[in-house]
């Protein structure tokens, strides 16, 4: 019987994750498939409850349910306990499980570089920095920082995962060797000419990882490059935290240049 996998959220909009699925299936051959599945807020709990009567094999998880499905598993990996969210259900021992890959794809690239500075600064405080926040710490960072335009935001993170809240404004000031942008300045529409870093304020070698890959090359990204930083698009973050989901589902690993280049033609 095919082996069922898809994604839930609201409004679900246009995501790449049915191709990066559908594609490793195929490329692996395997018999499963990968759908979109836009489910309503008030629709969660029975969309779980179908979940279980039709073992579904995996669910990728996305705004606005990260949170909300939580109670509704059977258990949570410590990583997204820690998190306070979740991106993938999978199925262990007759268990429904929720894991956060948001974590282990920020991590990826990062884990890749030769050398990481001592102090990495995230820029934002929603769910994609707790995720940036709590990828930094498995790497062993010394001193994460996050800034926020509404400190509050930013302290209440900085509470929850052991980092420490700047001041917005102060965000270029602090020495950082390794910024992350998880806001939505320079994504396309309304914010692509945005950016959340002055073009003079780089230092070479600093690195520079923005979690927006539409466009591929956000102004942060294209900036910083131009100013001898290391830079990593969240064309990679997407591709890892795929790429988890789907050992999770399957045990197995489709080709990541493969799938990197898959990703690469559909966003060009
Ligand atoms: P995500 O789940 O992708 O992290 P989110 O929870 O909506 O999304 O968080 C978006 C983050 O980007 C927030 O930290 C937000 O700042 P506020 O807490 O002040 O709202 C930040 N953000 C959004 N628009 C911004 C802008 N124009 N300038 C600076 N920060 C912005």
């Amino acid at each position: 019987m095919t082996a069922r996998h898809g994604i839930i959220g609201w409004p679900l909009g246009h995501t790449l994750s049915p191709a990066l699925h559908n594609w490793g299936f195929a490329s692996l051959g395997l018999d499963a498939d990968y759908q979109a599945w836009p489910t309503r807020p008030d629709e969660l709990a029975g969309f779980i409850d179908r979940v279980r009567e039709q073992s579904i094999r995996g669910v990728s998880v996305t705004i606005p349910h990260k949170r909300t499905v939580m109670p509704l598993l059977d258990r949570l990996t410590r990583r997204a306990q820690a998190v306070g969210a979740v991106n993938t259900l999978f199925w262990c021992d007759g268990l429904l499980w929720g894991e956060n890959t948001d974590v282990t794809g920020l991590a990826a690239p990062l884990r890749a570089l030769e050398k990481l500075p001592d102090t990495a600064l995230v820029l934002g405080a929603g769910g994609a920095a707790r995720a940036a926040v709590a990828a930094l710490a498995e790497l062993g960072m010394p001193e994460i920082l996050v800034a926020n335009r509404t400190p509050e935001k930013a302290h209440e993170l900085a509470r929850d995962l052991s980092a420490r809240a700047v001041p917005w404004e102060t965000r270029m000031d602090q020495g950082a060797g390794l910024v992350c942008n998880t806001t939505p300045l320079g994504m396309s529409g309304e914010l692509l000419d945005a950016t959340p870093w002055d073009a003079l304020r780089f230092t070479p070698g600093m690195i520079v990882y923005d979690i927006v890959y539409n466009p591929l090359r956000t102004r942060l990204l294209r900036e910083a490059e131009a100013a001898g930083c290391v830079t990593v698009s969240g064309l990679e973050m997407f591709l890892h935290q795929g790429l988890a989901q789907f050992r999770l589902w399957t045990g197995r690993e489709p080709d990541e240049a493969g799938a990197r280049a898959l990703l690469l033609n559909r966003l060009a």
